[in-house]
């Protein structure tokens, strides 16, 4: 595997892969990675010829008062690990590499980027979609890679990606649990002994909602506060817990079509995030991807 910390050298080995015949797959990262990001390198590997994963704690997606000073770091276990995986590139920037203080150019998806986790994170899809566009058009990937995990930065990456006709394929890869249901984040490692015992209830009220789906409920505010109730009970304090339509992230009226799930909240000092998206139709629910392939119209079949 080839570390790089400049755009241009990231860019020059990806253009001599592509000149060489291999499609090319990214996966952006923050680094301290775990079995969820690896998910995704494995994806890539079994997809494309040629993967590039970045490591880069974004400060643009950070409020003030959140996480930056603190977020995880381990480059060293994270450069391993992605050269076990069989990545082939790693471009790790500084701050300097990839911003610089004459910038003036913002990239923001509009309606999207405001609700859900937008609501009490202001600037932070935007910070998500600058950088998004930045590795984009340094690697000029065939596929590029995210998690359903945070479903709303998929939904943001794909309508940006389609508006802005970056000729690329975004592709969603499953959420990556943790035998009890927590869904892996860099951010468990903030869990105390306490928070983690108590976190899976937030994917507990998940499923149970998609159960009472199944068993027929169609009224998402039912479902919604049958959700709160759990989470508050295992000492969530709440963010929101919202049923939107999968590709618009508007609240439903009634649960059909492809609906997603949300919920977020704080669990001691920490934030976890979580959804399900299900495809309802009829008596039938099924757990899908926010993908939306029609999104991405330059990707190659393969
Ligand atoms: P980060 O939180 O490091 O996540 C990198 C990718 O891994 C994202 O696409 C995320 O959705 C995915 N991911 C995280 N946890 C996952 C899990 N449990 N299962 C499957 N995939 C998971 O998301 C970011 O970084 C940043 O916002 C980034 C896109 C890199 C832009 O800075």
């Amino acid at each position: 595997m080839k570390t790089v910390t400049s755009p241009r050298e990231a860019h020059e080995h990806t253009a001599a892969a592509k000149r060489g015949g291999a499609l090319v797959g990214l996966v952006p990262t923050m680094g301290a990675l775990h079995a969820g990001h690896a998910s995704l390198i494995r994806l890539a590997r079994r997809r494309t010829g040629y993967v590039a994963a970045s490591i880069f704690v974004n400060p643009k997606q950070f409020g003030p008062g959140e996480d930056l000073s603190r977020y995880p770091r381990d480059v060293q276990g994270d450069a391993r690990r992605l050269e076990e995986l069989g990545c082939d590139l790693l471009f790790l920037p500084s701050e300097g590499d990839l911003y610089s203080p004459e910038d003036r150019t913002r990239v923001y998806v509009d309606g999207l980027s405001e609700v859900l986790c937008g609501a009490s994170r202001s600037g932070h899809f935007g910070g998500v979609t600058l950088v998004v566009a930045k590795l984009f058009n340094v690697f000029q990937p065939d596929e590029a890679y995210f998690g359903q995990k945070d479903a709303q930065q998929a939904v943001i990456i794909q309508r940006m990606a389609a508006d802005l006709d970056f000729p690329v394929r975004i592709v969603l890869g499953e959420t990556v649990r943790e035998a009890d249901g927590l869904a892996m984040s860099s951010r468990n490692a903030y869990l105390t002994a306490d928070a983690r015992a108590s976190a899976p209830a937030m994917y507990r009220a998940l499923r149970a909602a998609k159960r009472s789906i199944e068993d027929g409920q169609r009224d998402p505010k039912a479902l919604e506060a049958a959700i709160e109730r759990t989470m508050q009970g295992a000492g969530f304090d709440i963010d929101y817990v919202s049923i939107v339509n999968a590709a618009s992230l508007a609240p439903v009226a009634l649960v059909e079509g492809a609906i997603l799930i949300a919920c977020a909240g704080t669990i001691g000092a920490t934030r976890l995030v979580d959804n399900v998206a299900l495809a309802v139709s009829g008596e039938s629910v099924r757990e899908i991807l926010c993908e939306f392939p029609e999104w991405s119209r330059y990707g190659r079949e393969h």
